[in-house]
């Protein structure tokens, strides 16, 4: 059988990255195991990677293949920033050609950015014979929905589960999402999710980065006066569109967290199109670390007692450090709303809506949407908790790729067969 995979942007390289192990997987698994070489070779599954080039700094996307030992894609389009209408159009007349030269029998398409749709569309109407076959298409992370059409996000969800074959959700709420929008009971896969599997494989591994030390994050005479404490500190991320190219909006997030900044650092990697609105708004933030202003020093040399420390975008290992020991996070993204409650770490996402409940049903998230009091209340209300519950979601469980894969070669090799019957027989 013959896979693709597309990644684009940021987001996209975790929760592809644990797909390719468990192919890697299965391939040494029927190669050692097979009788034969060649019914081995047979049953191996070839894997294609493709990288749009949505995202195409390295902060922003080597350092992640780097951070997830993911292979060298097997083809880049390079296409780079624009509009949504041109980011798309390129990748659908470059993915095309591709799909022309590779004919896949599975399309794999993570997420839901701008290249998630792209391919979507594009694997859809592709047409290999006079029969129009075409590859299944599998949407991994199907299903969620915030139920706001003004995010681009929501509209490459629907858009991209309405023509996917095989949709396999992360969460109860997905499933329930897609029978209520007609789609038939036999595609869709509870799998968990594949973002915690890779969360879960690297989360030992992230303790060997060093960004607390060079955030001076840790001080000394902690435990009874003897070794390292860490300083209690928060996280913070901000990239939406709603969220960052409005000056109103920034600024009240960032009130909203004036408080909280004046008795901790938070620590605050900035997206580029962050980083850009911050210089062009001339937002004042006490910035520390290599960044454009150093924080004023006292000469002391752990971290200032409070203020916003803005960093670059940080690689995926060293953001996992840092949000496994922040005492909060504060964030507009979606993965990190889950990450967050897989680790057990109080969330405040500065959106209206979530388009992942199972986050606020476990406890460790908090809507508080953009307006200042709300985040305040919402900081008080997390730092006033004696304990954050540490439940994990259903099947969050490190499994979720595996069950992907198998799943997908059920579908190859009995094509005719029921996804449900079978999903009911595993
Ligand atoms: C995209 C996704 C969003 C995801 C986010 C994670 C869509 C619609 N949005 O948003 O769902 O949460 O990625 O980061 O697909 N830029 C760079 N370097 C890069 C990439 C982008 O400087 O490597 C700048 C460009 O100026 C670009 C802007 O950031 O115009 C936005 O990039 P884009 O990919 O359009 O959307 P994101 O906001 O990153």
């Amino acid at each position: 059988m013959n896979i693709l995979t597309v990644v684009g942007a940021r987001p996209n390289f975790m929760k592809a990255a644990p797909i390719i192990a468990a192919i890697n997987q299965h391939n040494q698994r029927v190669l050692s195991e097979s009788p034969d070489q060649h019914q081995g070779q047979e049953e191996a599954i070839q894997h294609i990677l493709v990288h749009t080039g949505q995202h195409y700094d390295d902060l922003m996307s080597n350092a992640f293949f780097r951070d997830l030992d993911l292979p060298k894609p097997q083809v880049y389009l390079g296409v780079g920033s624009g509009s949504h209408a041109v980011q798309t159009a390129e990748i659908m007349t470059k993915f095309e050609q591709v799909l022309l030269a590779n004919r896949p029998a599975v399309v794999v398409l993570v997420g839901d950015v701008n290249s998630t749709l792209a391919c979507a569309l594009v694997t859809t109407k592709i047409s290999f014979d006079s029969a129009g076959s075409r590859p299944l298409i599998a949407h991994v992370e199907a299903g969620l929905r915030s139920f706001d059409r003004a995010m681009p996000e929501e509209i490459n969800r629907i858009l991209t589960d309405q023509v996917s074959d095989l949709l396999f959700v992360t969460e109860d709420s997905a499933l329930h999402n897609l029978r209520n929008e007609g789609v038939a009971r036999d595609k869709i896969h509870f799998v968990g999710n594949t973002m915690i599997d890779s969360l879960l494989a690297c989360k030992e591994r992230a303790e060997s980065s060093a960004i607390m030390d060079k955030l001076r994050l840790r001080m000394q005479g902690g435990n009874n006066g003897a070794g390292t404490a860490i300083r209690p500190y928060a996280l913070l991320t901000l990239h939406r569109p709603s969220n960052v190219d409005d000056l109103g909006s920034f600024r009240n997030i960032v009130e909203g967290l004036e408080e909280l900044a004046s008795s901790h650092p938070i620590v605050f990697p900035a997206h580029p199109r962050t980083r850009r609105r911050l210089e062009e708004f001339g937002m004042r933030l006490r910035v520390a670390l290599d960044g454009i202003d150093v924080y004023p020093s006292d000469g002391s040399a752990a971290a200032p007692l409070g203020g916003i420390i803005l960093t670059d975008p940080l690689g995926y290992l060293d953001f996992l450090c840092l949000m496994k020991h922040a005492m909060l996070v504060v964030t507009d993204s979606g993965g990190i709303q889950e990450e967050s409650t897989c680790l057990g770490i109080p969330c405040v996402t500065v959106r209206n809506s979530t388009e992942r409940p199972v986050t606020v049903e476990k406890g460790t998230n908090l809507i508080a949407g953009t307006d200042k009091e709300r985040i305040k209340d919402a900081v008080r209300r997390h730092l006033a908790r004696k304990s954050v519950p540490q439940p994990l979601p259903e099947k969050w469980d490190g499994r979720a790729a595996s069950r992907i894969i198998a799943t997908l070669i059920h579908a190859h090799v009995h094509p005719k067969r029921s996804l449900f019957e079978e999903s009911l027989l595993a």
